[in-house]
């Protein structure tokens, strides 16, 4: 059984600003803690850590594609199984699991990344086999002043009550992109192709946001995003063409201006993706 022996904190009273979504920071703290303690079935002790601190000349020379400036940094450690070097290159990368199927997505890191980068922010990991692991965040600083929180409600710009429905043909892809959603905090409902979806529409006066698949069998992505558009006029939609999937569709919805994600594609482009979407004004008011 995993188990964490001890907690040991070192938080900074002096931490400064950063622009941070806090359900979103949740998500970055709790998947590297589960992974930490994943990584001490023995028993270990997790360590929590923030400051602020300067990334100067000096740490920029070692780390080129650094902004050099004031950062926030969250560091979270452990201290047992560490990883091969052979893996690092692939953590972050959606799907990626040394676990038994059931116990690892593979999601975790890459949620991590995915939110990390929207903040500006940089990642870093260093392991050291059977000795621990140390992820290490930095946070922008920002000196604007902190926003007045915004009130909790199902239209705030957060994912939790916002809804999501994935149109998508292939289960697998369908099933992956439902797990990442539901991830990130959106509530997620799937259709195999768009009469199915129209169908959900119908029953469910609360879907904000349909990514769509464009070639499905029965009505696919385009005839889809027309009958939304006459139904359900506040429905924003988000196509997901596939890299096979003739250009000319492509091209037509680059013509319309309507946002796509091209497949395949990670899970920080799709929380990219996703999150700009349903930002985006009404079509209609
Ligand atoms: N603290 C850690 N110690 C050792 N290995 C880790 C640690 N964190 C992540 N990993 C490795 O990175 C992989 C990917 O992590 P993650 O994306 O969170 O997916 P999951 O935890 O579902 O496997 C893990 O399967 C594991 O091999
Ligand atoms: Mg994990």
């Amino acid at each position: 059984m995993s188990q964490v022996t001890a907690l040991v904190t070192k938080l900074s009273d002096l931490v400064e600003n950063a622009r941070l979504d806090p359900d979103q920071l949740t998500q970055v703290i709790l998947n590297l803690t589960v992974n930490a303690r994943d990584a001490m079935p023995e028993g270990g002790i997790l360590h929590l850590e923030t400051s602020t601190v300067d990334l100067d000349d000096a740490y920029i020379q070692e780390h080129p594609t650094v902004q050099p400036g004031r950062y926030v940094m969250l560091a979270v450690s452990d201290t047992r199984v560490g990883m091969d070097k052979s893996i690092l290159p692939r953590i972050f990368d959606p799907f990626f699991t040394t676990k038994d199927v059931g116990k690892g997505t593979g999601l975790g890191l890459a949620i991590v990344y995915g939110i990390v980068k929207q903040s500006g922010g940089y990642v870093w990991v260093h392991s050291e086999p059977g000795h621990g692991t140390t992820f290490k965040i930095y946070f922008p600083v920002t000196t604007t002043a902190p926003e007045a929180p915004i009130p909790r409600n199902e239209t705030a710009s957060r994912p939790s009550g916002q809804t999501v429905l994935v149109v998508e043909d292939e289960a697998m892809i369908r099933g992956n992109v439902r797990l990442c959603l539901e991830q990130l905090g959106y509530h997620v409902m799937e259709a195999a192709n768009g009469d199915a979806a129209l169908r959900i529409c119908q029953m469910n006066s609360h879907v904000d946001l349909v990514p769509t698949d464009l070639v499905m069998p029965g009505m696919g992505g385009h005839e889809l995003a027309v009958e939304v558009g006459r139904l359900y006029p506040n429905v924003r939609m988000l196509f997901m063409p596939g890299y096979t999937e003739d250009s000319a569709a492509r091209r037509d919805i680059l013509m319309q201006g309507g946002p796509f994600l091209q497949k395949p594609f990670s899970v920080a482009d799709l929380s990219n993706a996703v999150h700009q979407v349903l930002a985006l004004p009404m079509r209609r008011p």
